[in-house]
């Protein structure tokens, strides 16, 4: 038995997947350190990942493929510690999925060192193995579909995907095989906001989107982006909540009341 004080109302998988029956919006944010994730989980987030987008927003590099499994780490013990109720995310970084024992050494990592309660992983039915091991382990998945920042090189860019009809029947079939697998929740970046739909509607698992529509059971979007401090351009798809307010935690808010009444995403941030 736990010696640990319960802690009240945590979200879980059950959590989410309430939300989805009940067609309650699930709202997500990315942070990289306590007085952030403190912030967050006090404003109401529902889901905190711990994003390699790390890379570009705290590191200034121009992707995320040169981040590492210990600076995740060191980020998602930090963010970790301002968790109460949010349920905590850890984004598996480029190649630390090389290999199932690699992805399984790893994920083990972040669910023992940081306290994570799932795992996110790019990629599409080549994963299988991977998301059938991981769940097999108890360590819940989120598998991430769409654009996958990590495959840019393959994708040739930054691009919206599945705007074609077989890349739209690829998508629909990936996810499937993914959720069959035992991915407990499915994020899709820049999607066609119609594709996301019949993404989310096929899915019993929920699924969270950035770029991706209003249709889907949840939104994301990278908080240094909804606070206007990333470097370089902030996409198309997100919107900044600091020209609204000269409050952090008004903009936070306001991005969760949005995301929970609809108002966000709204025509401006989607693809169609
Ligand atoms: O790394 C990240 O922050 C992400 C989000 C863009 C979903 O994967």
């Amino acid at each position: 038995m736990s010696t640990q004080p319960e802690k009240k109302n945590k979200v879980t998988i059950n959590t989410l997947r309430e939300m989805k029956a009940r067609q309650e919006k699930i709202a997500c944010l990315t942070a990289y350190d306590v007085s952030f994730s403190l912030l967050l989980d006090e404003a109401g987030a529902d889901i905190v990942l711990v994003g390699d987008s790390l890379g570009m927003v705290i590191q200034g590099l121009d992707s995320t493929i040169p981040v590492t499994m210990d600076e995740m780490i060191y980020h998602g013990q930090i963010v970790s510690r301002g968790l109460k109720r949010a349920l905590l995310i850890m984004d598996m970084p480029f190649m630390s999925d090389a290999s199932v024992s690699q992805a399984v050494e790893n994920a083990g990592r972040f669910m023992k060192e940081c306290g994570a309660s799932m795992v996110k992983l790019e990629g599409g039915a080549d994963q299988r193995e991977l998301v059938e091991t991981l769940s097999r382990l108890g360590i819940p998945v989120c598998a991430h579909l769409g654009l996958q920042p990590q495959r840019v090189h393959k994708l040739g860019g930054y691009k919206v995907q599945g705007r074609d009809q077989a890349g739209a029947e690829k998508m629909l079939n990936d996810a499937r095989i993914l959720e069959q697998a035992g991915a407990d929740l499915l994020l899709l970046e820049c999607v066609p906001a119609v594709l996301a739909k019949a993404l989310t509607e096929q899915a019993s698992i929920p699924v969270i989107g950035i770029g991706a529509g209003n249709q889907t059971d949840g939104q994301i979007l990278v908080l240094y982006d909804i606070l206007g401090i990333s470097v370089g351009r902030i996409p198309r798809f997100s919107k900044n909540y600091m020209q609204q307010t000269s409050s952090i935690q008004q903009a936070v808010e306001q991005y969760i009341a949005e995301v929970k009444s609809r108002v966000f995403p709204a025509e401006q941030h989607t693809f169609n």
